[in-house]
């Protein structure tokens, strides 16, 4: 099919995303408790993301003070900005907004017996004004921000009472913003809980002999929760629909040696086990073999595997940032990061400065690729360039983020061409945030910028960017006008 005559579907979701912990502050405010990542400080490009730290340091960080050096703790101030921010987002015309909520919000140490009414009120605020504008909001439960007492008392997902405290979380969640809230996810790239456990699970490695198999143990028990979450939304939320997250680890064979394509082959198995479990509703055969070769045992309870294979998630959503390649003799091989993971370089591929390879026409491949694999609908829920950006005269010139977009929706708009079924899109960073990895401000992605710098100085005025008004029109025809 021709591009022209390829068209987004009537309805699609556009909009734009962020996660609580990067963009809310107020880290104390309103009742809040203090979360896994309020305690990590800054780091840069050049050191690589912080995403667990000694035991010791967790402790001493808790209990300093010093929100500045801290970036997850100030944000960029949402909680007091957010209705300003809205109607940004309102004016570029988006009709939904994927945010999370921050589970310390709600139950500030996790285990709490009753909610913390004053978070209740703050988010019947945000999605009240979201009404307003017909944002319809799309909530992450669980997006890096675990309860730090959950973390320090039970290691975090580790511990399976957590999985209560969870379902408590969610109940609560669901009694009070079911009726205004229809698309949920439970956890953000729930894949995470292996490649960084304290960031995705709250494991803190000195508190248990074998990191790996206490990760593939939390692992297990967030599928559960999510599985009961699917569960307690088709019994009496009918209305409502819960999607999985993962992160879209893609990788290409650097060559067409077999060697080469079996490591990917095995790569790709295990980057899809996530969504495996989640979406179809088993442990693929891959994971068993793992566990076996490594003498992991994992308790699995009785009845957990049925209640996964019975509560498959109603879409499948993920991001898609950037590809790795990937080759049978890798150790000599020049590196380079892509999310969450590290893998050898594409040489037909541009990188950020951050070393993420730009790729779009991996995520038709992508869209393509899980689409096969699930026969569920799609929602591409992150997708963005973390860049330096110039701002000069109120504004910045952002073309090369007009390029970065425009080239994966093409990539998009083709696999909608395929034949994929996507239902949305939502920008990541709409507005510029903490980065998660990082936790700098300098790798913004936003289409509008905020003054603030790495250290937490600046006016935190909001700026519309270039790439405001040509996204605008994006939204506005519904994606003919790229
Ligand atoms: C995803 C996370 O992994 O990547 C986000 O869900 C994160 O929280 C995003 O912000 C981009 O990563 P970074 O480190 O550039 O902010």
């Amino acid at each position: 099919m021709g591009d022209k005559e390829i068209k987004f579907p009537d309805g699609f979701l556009w909009g734009g995303a962020f996660a609580a912990n990067q963009v809310e502050g107020a880290y104390l405010e309103g009742g809040k408790g203090l979360s896994e990542v309020d305690i990590f400080p800054k780091s840069d490009r050049v050191k690589g993301g912080i995403f667990s730290l000694p035991y010791g340091e967790i402790i001493e960080n808790a209990q300093d003070k010093d929100d500045k050096k801290y970036p997850k703790r100030r944000g960029i101030d949402f909680y007091h900005h957010y209705k300003e921010d809205i109607a940004l987002f309102a004016e570029m015309g988006f009709k939904v907004l994927r945010f999370s909520i921050s589970w310390s919000r709600i139950f500030p140490n996790g285990d709490d017996a009753k909610p913390n009414k004053e978070g209740i009120i703050f988010y019947h605020n945000v999605i009240n004004e979201l009404k307003k504008y017909h944002i319809e909001p799309l909530v992450t439960m669980s997006h890096f921000e675990m309860p730090l007492q959950l973390a320090l008392k039970y290691n975090g997902w580790t511990d399976r009472r957590v999985i209560g405290f969870f379902m408590k979380y969610a109940e609560t969640l669901f009694k009070e913003f079911a009726a205004d809230v229809r698309y949920w996810i439970t956890f953000n790239e729930i894949d995470a809980t292996i490649h960084i456990p304290f960031y995705g699970a709250g494991i803190i490695a000195e508190k248990t002999s074998n990191v790996e198999l206490a990760s593939y143990q939390a692992l297990h028990h967030q599928f559960v929760a999510s599985a009961l979450v699917k569960k307690l939304a088709h019994e009496q939320y009918p209305g409502i629909s819960i999607g999985c997250m993962v992160t879209k680890n893609l990788k290409y064979p650097s060559t067409c040696k077999p060697d080469d394509c079996m490591q990917w082959l095995k790569e790709t198995e295990e980057d899809s086990f996530y969504a495996d479990v989640m979406a179809a509703g088993y442990y693929p055969y891959s994971v068993w073999q793992i566990w076996k070769n490594k003498g992991i045992t994992v308790e699995i309870e009785p009845g957990d595997l049925e209640l996964l294979k019975n509560n498959t998630v109603d879409y499948v959503a993920f991001s898609y940032y950037a590809s790795l390649v990937t080759s049978a003799d890798g150790a000599s091989k020049e590196k380079t990061s892509a999310n969450l993971l590290v893998g050898e370089k594409n040489p037909y591929l541009k990188q950020t400065p951050w070393g993420w390879q730009i790729d779009p026409e991996g995520l038709r491949f992508s869209l393509n690729q899980l689409y096969d694999r699930y026969r569920k609908p799609l929602f591409v829920a992150e997708n963005g360039l973390g860049t330096f950006d110039v701002f000069q005269n109120g504004t910045v010139e952002d073309d090369y983020r007009i390029d970065y977009i425009r080239d994966h929706l093409k990539a998009l708009k083709q696999a909608i061409g395929d034949g994929v079924d996507v239902f949305g899109y939502t920008y990541w960073g709409c507005i510029d945030c903490i980065s998660g990895s990082t936790g700098e401000m300098s790798k913004r992605y936003g289409f509008i910028y905020v003054d603030q710098d790495d250290e937490g100085n600046g006016s935190l005025k909001r700026y519309p960017k270039k790439s405001f008004y040509w996204y605008k029109k994006v939204i506005a025809s519904n994606g003919e006008v790229l």
